[in-house]
């Protein structure tokens, strides 16, 4: 071991006490699929399936019991209101569930229904609980950030007894088409169904009821067990009602069943995809049973679900409840907003008799059952028709990407554990010795005093301070864990404050939540609680957390909550937190309120510092988008595991939450040098690209990969260095409407129907550069999917590929090689300056690469460039530069064979902004170089360019390559002095 001799006998003893203690609490080395609950574990998972599987068995003969009133509807300012009664018996006894439908501004419909007796707290809780007694109705607080105003044009179309109609959205051409009795709603978009709500009558909200004691049935002997005890004679499976066990946890249920399940058809589209996060394949799967299928239902679960197996629809660590359904040229989605546990039952019909699918083409529909745990029905419905606009009227409601830290885009070195201050120096200094470029890296868990937050193991990092400033050198920055759980110990002033405040998270009892986690015994955070987060941003003031200073940020692990003696390793469901609701209804977002919190801090470490927080969050929900990034948390060392995150990464990317990444080399095990190698190439192209290790691995900083392998991976990295401009102006458009930064095929290409089920390659940002991975050993080309008719140029080589729309194209890809293909008509950006870091790279030049399209004469190619400082925010104050390149190949009459560089965005504040700093060295940053891939033919004798810019011209030298063998025609103009911050044409003719 390459530190070995280091190893203070301290630390020595620290890790053989640490593999003891680990060995009692930590859970075992593998995700024991049984120490999670499988839908039949889950009582209301159980129960609703099994309704489900009633109604169909009871055919036509079955109506649901909802119904609305007629006489309470009404319809205002684009919002429908009415009552649905729900019958509970064969008497004939109702209970009253109010409904409103709002028709929001932006197309997209809401329909929430609530319980009347817990929203008007009418209800009893059991057990002494001091929980409170409406469904919970705060999500909404937490994750929406607008989009809600009510679209007032939206027009009541008719109305009678048994119906009504609204129609809505941009040029009215959707419609709500709500039926009476049953209770069911069809949306329409253009007079065509595209989504129905209980259209198959699984509606089901578990009303309230009081418990009736009833005589405990005589326990035969060793039948202990909750799911063996008898069903209630109506058919109801009582048996999980009150209080339900698993893995020797009971959890007490003050509130007694309170699920919410619907059935949403998606009617005509074959394929869905969503509901992140799951390490399974971008277009979802159907879950009850059949070849090939899964036979649980996807779960939504956060959980910390230690080395986590593929291809399963078992819950991981975020979730995010927004299924989106595609067929050619049509795109809908639905986004089911509940923090509760959820499972999604996918099953798909064929429907040749429906005469709504039959005009256009798909003749299936996609059937999904939604059932959680507890709170509202509330359930946005988006008809797009197109997938940018689900991701367009999504990012209004939950927000967009933060812009980053330039420096969180570019590569991130990570192990558990740098073990000291000196050993983070040691790794800076390697890494620029084997000039491999990094930007940030990354204390794990040990570098705290005894694994006590916010304080550092002072025999090992003796001057934090110092190392920070080190890595300061090079514009490098430092990232430190900082997990929810605090130590329960004496003499801690985090724990001892947390107790005294009062801001941690209760027991059923009402008394501090007690738990064991990587320090022990710990209590947790309640940032739900605003007096919690407020307290929590003291504690990152560079004055309190010292040894901080301006470039250590932030990582967030843990946070789904991971309580190892806990239920699923989590918490007690019954916990409460603040405003009394109980975790069941809060789980799935807990984990975003702290990564919240921790954002919020980062951005009060000092009054007037400006600086972009960068957190990185293990645990998600929808909106978490909005304070960092996200990765796919414990991975295994493993070729499937390599494969598993680019189908991972992309529905990310569709689902809201693009800032993305998989642990490069594997979280678990000892990659071989194989393996990892491709493991760098494929995480060039994660939007998060870090490398981490477990404790237990062996070192694998890239310097240490020998040779042949050293210049390969180095290779990789700094291809993503070299295309860091491309990547920060895909963030910035992630920035500006949440469009996904890596792209499936389906999203790029919506007619190509063989691109649909396509998860193994992905389109960067708008630079038309397309790559697949090697994600299989010894494999030394691929099969990579061709969605249309351009052209496609080798990034490396400029061959062009051979290629037909809608089939693979096998491409050579030897160890040393990246499958990486440039579509034509796109130009993007790079800087080609080999730097240590970015920062480094901050005032250099750049290069334009420009792939003419097929279509010469008339053909187009077209990029964007975003840039801002990186750092602070004055990128809001019109401190940016954000330029749109256009090559227009036209005969060789004046128009064409002309590259043009113009504002990106009508900017109204264009001329009147102050130049700060940072835009003034930019004036010293020019266009170096363009690459002109594909050039015409006719360049051929051309020697020279016109360059025109601010008010001059001047002429340069053109080298022109022609095409030979298979690859094509490329022309080069070296220094070309223009400013990337000016309006410049090159006239090539
Ligand atoms: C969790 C994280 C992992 C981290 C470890 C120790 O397992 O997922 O990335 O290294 O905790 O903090």
């Amino acid at each position: 071991m390459v530190f070995a001799g280091k190893l203070s006998s301290t630390w020595t003893a620290y890790f053989a006490a640490l593999s003891t203690l680990s060995g009692l609490i930590a859970p075992a080395v593998a995700v024991k699929e049984h120490d999670f609950k499988k839908c039949d574990q889950a009582g209301f998972c159980k129960r609703n399936r099994a309704f489900a599987d009633n109604v169909v068995a009871a055919g036509s003969s079955w109506e649901t019991p909802y119904k609305i009133l007629p006489e309470t509807t009404s319809f205002k300012d684009g919002q429908f209101q009415a009552t649905v009664l729900k019958t509970i018996n064969a008497q004939g006894e109702t209970v009253k569930l109010p409904l409103t439908i709002s028709f929001l501004e932006s197309g997209t419909a809401r329909v929430t229904m609530d319980e009347e007796k817990r929203q008007k707290k009418e209800i009893e809780l059991r057990n002494d609980s001091k929980a409170r007694k409406e469904r919970y109705n705060e999500a909404e607080n937490l994750v929406i950030v607008g989009g809600l105003t009510l679209d007032k044009d939206a027009q009541l179309a008719n109305e009678d007894k048994t119906e009504a109609t609204v129609k809505y959205g941009p040029s009215s051409n959707f419609e709500a088409h709500i039926k009476y009795a049953p209770f069911a709603i069809d949306f329409k978009r253009d007079g065509v169904s595209q989504i129905k709500f209980n259209d198959r009558g699984f509606l089901n909200m578990e009303h309230w009821r009081p418990k009736i004691d009833k005589p405990e049935p005589e326990k035969k002997e060793g039948e202990e067990n909750q799911e063996e005890k008898k069903e209630e004679p109506t058919g109801e499976d009582e048996s999980t009602w009150w209080d339900e066990t698993f893995g020797g946890n009971t959890d007490t249920k003050p509130r007694g069943p309170e699920s919410v399940a619907l059935d949403i058809t998606f009617v005509g589209f074959d394929h869905i995809y969503g509901i992140p996060s799951h390490a399974g394949p971008l277009a979802l799967k159907q879950t009850r049973g059949g070849d090939g299928n899964y036979v649980e239902p996807y779960r939504l679960y956060n959980a910390d679900v230690f080395e986590y197996i593929l291809d399963s629809p078992m819950t991981l660590y975020g979730a995010i409840p927004l299924m989106q359904a595609h067929r050619k040229d049509s795109h809908v989605g639905v986004f089911w907003l509940n923090a509760a546990e959820t499972w999604v039952d996918v099953t798909k019909a064929k429907d040749a008799t429906n005469p709504l699918t039959l005009g256009i083409g798909a003749k299936t529909n996609t059937q999904t059952h939604w059932i959680s745990e507890s709170g509202l029905l509330d359930a946005f419905v988006f008809l797009g028709p197109t997938a940018q606009d689900i991701t367009h009227k999504f990012a209004e409601l939950t927000g967009t990407t933060a812009m980053p830290q330039e420096a969180s885009i570019a590569y991130h070195q990570c192990r558990w554990n740098y073990i000291s201050d000196d050993d983070v120096k040691d790794v800076d200094r390697k890494m620029d010795r084997y000039k491999i470029p990094y930007d940030v890296i990354w204390l794990d868990l040990e570098y705290t005093d005894d694994r006590k937050y916010f304080t550092w193991a002072g025999d090992m990092f003796k001057d934090p301070k110092s190392m920070g400033e080190k890595l300061d050198e090079h514009g490098r920055k430092l990232v430190v864990l900082i997990d929810p759980h605090i130590k329960n110990v004496d003499n801690y002033h985090v724990s001892s404050e947390l107790k005294s405040k009062e801001l941690a998270v209760k027991d059923k009892t009402g008394g501090i939540f007690e738990g064991w986690c990587w320090p022990g015994s710990s209590h947790w955070i309640d940032a739900f609680n605003p007096k919690a987060i407020d307290w929590w941003k003291t504690l990152f003031k560079y004055t309190a957390f010292k040894g901080t200073a301006e470039n250590t940020f932030i990582w967030n692990d843990m946070n789904e909550p991971s309580v190892f003696n806990g239920p699923e390793t989590t918490m007690p469901k019954d916990n409460l937190h603040h405003g009394g609701w109980e975790h069941r209804d809060v789980h799935n977002v807990n984990g975003m309120t702290f990564h919240n919190a921790t954002y919020q801090a980062l951005l009060s470490r000092k009054s007037g510092e400006l600086r972009r927080p960068f957190v990185l969050t293990r645990s998600f929900f929808a909106g978490s988008q909005r304070y960092g990034a996200m990765w796919t948390g414990d991975n295994q060392a493993a070729w499937d595991h390599l494969g598993a995150s680019i189908p991972m990464i992309l529905s990310q990317g569709i689902s809201g939450f693009p800032f993305s990444g998989a642990d490069v080399g594997g979280f678990f095990g000892n990659p071989d040098k194989e393996l990892l190698t491709r493991w760098y190439q494929a995480g060039a192209f994660y939007p998060f690209f870090r490398a981490h290790a477990h404790i237990d691995s062996r070192r694998r900083e890239p310097y240490l990969v020998g040779e042949p392998y050293l210049p390969i991976v180095t290779a990789a990295i700094r291809l993503r260095y070299s295309l860091l401009p491309a990547w920060y102006t895909a963030f910035h458009q992630a920035y500006v409407d949440n469009t996904p930064i890596v792209k499936p095929m389906f999203y790029t290409h919506p007619s190509e129907e063989a691109g649909f089920g396509i998860d193994d390659q992905l389109f960067l940002g708008d630079t038309g550069l397309l790559f697949k991975p090697v994600v299989e050993q010894g494999k030394e080309s691929v099969d990579i999917f061709i969605p249309d008719d351009e052209v496609y140029y080798n990034y490396f080589t400029y061959d062009v590929a051979p290629t037909h729309k809608g089939k693979k194209t096998t491409l050579a890809a030897p160890l040393d090689t990246i499958p990486l293909l440039m579509r034509g008509g796109h130009i993007f950006p790079r800087r080609d300056r080999p730097r240590r870091s970015s920062a480094l790279q901050r005032f250099d030049d750049y290069t334009l690469v420009v792939a003419v399209p097929r279509q010469r004469g008339g053909g187009r190619a077209e990029g964007t460039l975003y840039v801002d400082d990186g750092d602070s925010f004055d990128f809001e104050k019109g401190q940016y530069i954000h330029r749109r390149f256009v090559l227009l190949t036209g005969d060789d009459s004046a128009a064409g064979q002309r590259l043009v560089s113009t504002e990106a965005e009508a900017r109204p504040d264009a001329g009147k902004v102050k130049e700060g700093k940072w835009l003034k060295q930019m004036r010293d940053v020019h266009v170096d170089k363009v690459i002109v891939v594909g050039a015409p033919a006719s360049w051929a004798g051309r020697k020279e360019v016109t360059v025109e810019s601010e008010g001059k011209t001047w002429t340069l030298g053109m080298e022109y390559v022609p095409a030979e063998g298979g690859r094509a025609a490329y022309a080069t103009v070296r220094g070309v002095g223009a400013r990337i911050g000016a309006d410049w044409t090159i006239a090539f003719a």
